[in-house]
């Protein structure tokens, strides 16, 4: 660990900030790299005599800033963590950085089934770093879970978030596509979920660098449209739910209404289009007859 003193400290993050970048990007740095915690640094700040303790030197810090203002590589890929509700995920480039508006889709699980001490059994399809899957095992430890992603590397690592959240063994990985890996659990879901690539390919390309340049194409992209996983994904969910399961899905901000009715088309029903903090339409969510 390395002492310098409070005010040294804020002069320089100060400078760093003024350089660009914002402050929650700052604040995954210090915690991941310099082991300051922001409610830590929230105390210090109160006392600008003391001294502060870091794992890194203020030069190596600065010099990953550095890299995050220059280059736009997203600073959770640069300290290969990132914070999603109360988990701390380890990322890397193989996986979709896990976005706070997906978080609002553990509080659906929450209201639908309440904190329900039965024993239920989910699918998550599309897992990536595991944030949505490890968060429900976590939540739900009499809960069942199993998990796929088409990209082994992802699996990897949504296996070793898992082990390194809890001790508990409620949660299996498969790889494949979509349902298949799924073959032996045809009609014994009570809940399915998948937060799948959904991005219409002319938004695809006028992405921001950040997100082009860095994330998985294969996690972000939906075909022409957008919708073609999604297609898939409700297709086939009627021969793996149970009669009552739910099926949540996350969306395009625009997509709510049409996935609304490939849900009713494919024999869903109490079909609802759950908006977002923005007041997005960011999830559909419906039962199985
Ligand atoms: C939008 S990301 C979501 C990741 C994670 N669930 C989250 O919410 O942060 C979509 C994920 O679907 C996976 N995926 C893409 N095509 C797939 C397919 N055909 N079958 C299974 N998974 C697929 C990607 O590798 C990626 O991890």
């Amino acid at each position: 660990m390395l002492s310098i003193s409070v005010k040294e400290f804020l002069f320089w993050k100060k400078k760093q900030l003024s350089k660009g970048g914002d402050d929650q990007s700052f604040a995954v740095l210090l915690d991941f790299i310099g082991g300051i915690p922001t409610s830590h640094l929230n105390a210090l700040i109160l006392n600008p005599e003391g001294r502060i303790y870091l794992k890194e030197n203020l030069d190596y810090l600065g010099s990953i800033w550095e890299d995050h203002l220059l280059n736009s590589t997203p600073i959770q890929y640069l300290c290969g963590f990132t914070f999603w509700r109360d988990l701390e995920l380890n990322v890397t480039d193989k996986v979709l950085i896990p976005r706070p508006e997906t978080e609002l889709v553990i509080d659906i699980v929450f209201k639908i089934f309440g904190k329900e001490s039965k024993k239920l059994f989910f699918a998550e399809l599309g897992t990536g770093s595991g944030a949505i899957s490890i968060a429900l095992a976590l939540a739900y430890p009499l809960w069942k879970g199993i998990a796929t992603d088409i990209d082994q590397d992802a699996l990897d690592l949504a296996a070793r978030n898992y082990l390194n959240s809890t001790q508990q063994s409620n949660l299996k990985f498969y790889c494949g596509h979509w349902w298949q890996p799924f073959e032996s659990f045809k009609g014994k879901l009570d809940l399915a979920i998948s937060n799948p690539p959904y991005i219409p390919k002319d938004i695809y390309e006028k992405l921001p660098k950040e997100v082009k340049n860095f994330e998985p194409k294969i996690a972000l992209l939906g075909g022409e449209d957008g919708l073609m996983h999604i297609r898939e994904i409700i297709k086939d969910a009627p021969l793996f739910l149970k009669e009552k399961g739910w099926l949540i899905l996350e969306n395009h901000f625009d997509q709510g209404e049409k996935v609304k009715q490939l849900f009713i088309k494919n024999s869903f029903t109490l079909v609802e289009i759950v908006k977002d903090f923005s007041g997005i339409g960011r999830f559909t969510i419906g039962r199985y007859k």
